[in-house]
């Protein structure tokens, strides 16, 4: 056991994360990943902005009703019905419940974001923290773009927010402006000036703008911060937050320089809630990502070859068992039994429901049919695509396309609509167009697609592919993501095209969009 500081993980992959363009996750996915965020020993999980939409407000209820271990946060503006939205929705979490309040403070917020005066925020910032008291002891404090606020004013708002009852102080470098000794020195000037900051956690929380999101999280360590806030794959607003994987393993493999800071995370779990995060939000993990990329322990030189023979320490500065890249089990066939499915999706970290255990049941034997190997990677995919569906207004019920060099591609297409089966044929310029017109034939929808990428999940020519999109189906309104995989891209396409459909009609058209966006800004 390490003799030095404890370093909480506060994981905001669900909140922060969530907010980067695509991500978006279904409530059903959310609670997935939160369970699994509890499996990987994090000590506190923000699991959404609760007044930003119904959908979220009731992700945060379910996940304080249901995931155990972990403190649960519900994100508030200093604003009365944010804060209490946020504690009504981290209530079943009881003492377990945090609210964490932010409040822009730095003089081009204040001017021209806010419109307030340094004695506004102040007041601002002691009635918002208050508030959130009258629901939980377990309080944080956020000065939004701390890294950019005059240091003399920043120690103000923080002495505010202590004496109002903040427990937690979270000095954000919200644009990824901060290089990491001028980080590290605002956390020691703070923490050696604001009156009270020994009563307080202080916290860091760094964006990627700079790529310096990491290094200046453990600057912040160094000076004398005792959690740090990131996500999974580092995925999050812009270019992302600090990566989970990154700050746990530089903490652990370099203890030695950062005076045996320890963290409670189980690093067996990394890579398998590395992925889960992928699946669940349809980013794809580079695969020079540290840690958790396919390259990441992959030696191709020959010299390092020879090194990590002789000892793997040559070349390699972490055993990659150590982040759960065990020895690969074996993959499953199309003979492989309901059991073995099942046993593999719980090793894989899902918690699924019995209906859904017997959708990615059929889609496996689909896939199976077709794929001599069916690769855990396969499997994930194809939860990740199931648990993306929200309510499945139609269903396909089979997809043909003809196409060739010189001829006109035709798509036809039968859904089922609730006990109506619904055909249609048509074509569009190249086959997955058609297949999307056609979709749109029978469901009467007019979709934009926005983005599209397919990516192979494994290797192989008979490899499932994955398509990821997000198609905008009324001019006002956010776009709809969907996502599925087959071994025919065509098919996949036509799925996740499909998933697309389902979510919008599912979520009625979701006029909470505009609000979102403008809520959602930190
Ligand atoms: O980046 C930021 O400042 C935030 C705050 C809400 C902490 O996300
Ligand atoms: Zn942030």
């Amino acid at each position: 056991m390490s003799s030095g500081p404890h370093i909480q993980i506060f994981d905001t992959t669900l909140r922060d994360g969530e907010q980067c363009p695509g991500a978006a996750m279904t409530g059903r996915q959310k609670l997935e990943v939160a369970r699994q965020l509890a499996r990987l020993g994090v000590d506190i999980i923000e699991a959404g902005f609760p007044i930003a939409s119904r959908g979220d407000f009731d992700s945060v209820q379910e996940i304080a009703r249901t995931v155990r271990g972990p403190v649960i946060c519900g994100l508030a503006r200093c604003v009365n019905a944010d804060i209490d939205a946020a504690g009504a929705a981290v209530k079943p979490a009881g003492k377990k419940g945090r609210i964490h309040v932010f409040l822009g403070t730095s003089k081009i917020h204040r001017d021209f974001k806010l419109g307030k005066a340094r004695h506004e925020i102040l007041r601002l910032t002691t009635d918002g923290v208050r508030r959130a008291r009258r629901f939980t002891s377990n309080v944080e404090f956020s000065p939004e773009d701390a890294s950019r606020t005059e240091i003399d004013f920043l120690v103000e708002v923080v002495e505010a927010a202590i004496s109002a009852g903040a427990t937690t102080i979270n000095l954000p470098d919200t644009t990824g402006y901060a290089a990491p000794e001028e980080y590290s020195n605002m956390f020691a000037q703070v923490i050696a000036q604001a009156r009270g900051s020994a009563n307080a956690v202080f916290s860091t929380h760094c964006h990627n703008d700079l790529g310096l999101a990491v290094a200046n999280s453990l600057a912040a360590v160094q000076a004398g911060a005792r959690q740090v806030e990131c996500t999974l794959n580092g995925i999050g607003e812009r270019a992302g937050n600090a990566a989970l994987e990154e700050v746990v393993m530089a903490l652990h493999t370099r203890a030695d320089f950062f005076a045996h800071a320890h963290t409670n995370i189980q690093t067996r779990e990394i890579v398998r809630t590395s992925r889960l995060v992928s699946a669940a939000c349809g980013f794809p993990i580079p695969r020079n990502k540290a840690i958790v990329g396919l390259n990441a322990f992959a030696h191709s030189s020959g010299i390092h070859q020879d090194g990590i023979l002789k000892k793997r320490e040559t070349y390699e500065i972490i055993d990659p068992e150590i982040v759960g890249w065990g020895k690969t089990e074996l993959p499953l066939t199309k003979h492989s039994g309901r059991a073995a499915v099942f046993a593999r999706l719980k090793h894989l970290g899902y918690t699924l429901r019995p209906t859904e255990l017997q959708a990615v049941f059929i889609r496996f034997k689909e896939i199976g049919d077709r794929k001599k190997f069916v690769h855990d990677d396969d499997l994930t995919s194809l939860v990740g695509a199931q648990i993306h569906v929200a309510r499945e207004t139609y269903s396909l019920e089979s997809l043909a396309c003809q196409s060739g060099t010189g001829r006109k591609p035709v798509a036809t297409i039968t859904l089922r609509h609730g006990r109506k089966i619904l055909s249609a044929q048509g074509s569009g310029d190249g086959v997955v167009d058609s297949v999307m017109k056609t979709i749109d034939r029978i469901t009467g929808l007019k979709g934009h697609l926005l983005d599209y990428s397919v990516r192979a999940v494994t290797e192989g020519k008979d490899a499932v592919g994955e398509v990821s999109l997000n198609v905008r189906f009324a001019t006002k309104g956010e776009p709809a993501s969907g996502r599925a995989a087959a071994t025919d891209v065509i098919e996949s396409s036509g799925r996740a095209y499909l998933a697309a459909v389902n979510r919008w009609l599912a979520e009625g058209g979701r006029v909470s969009s505009k609000t979102r966006s403008t809520l959602a800004s930190p």
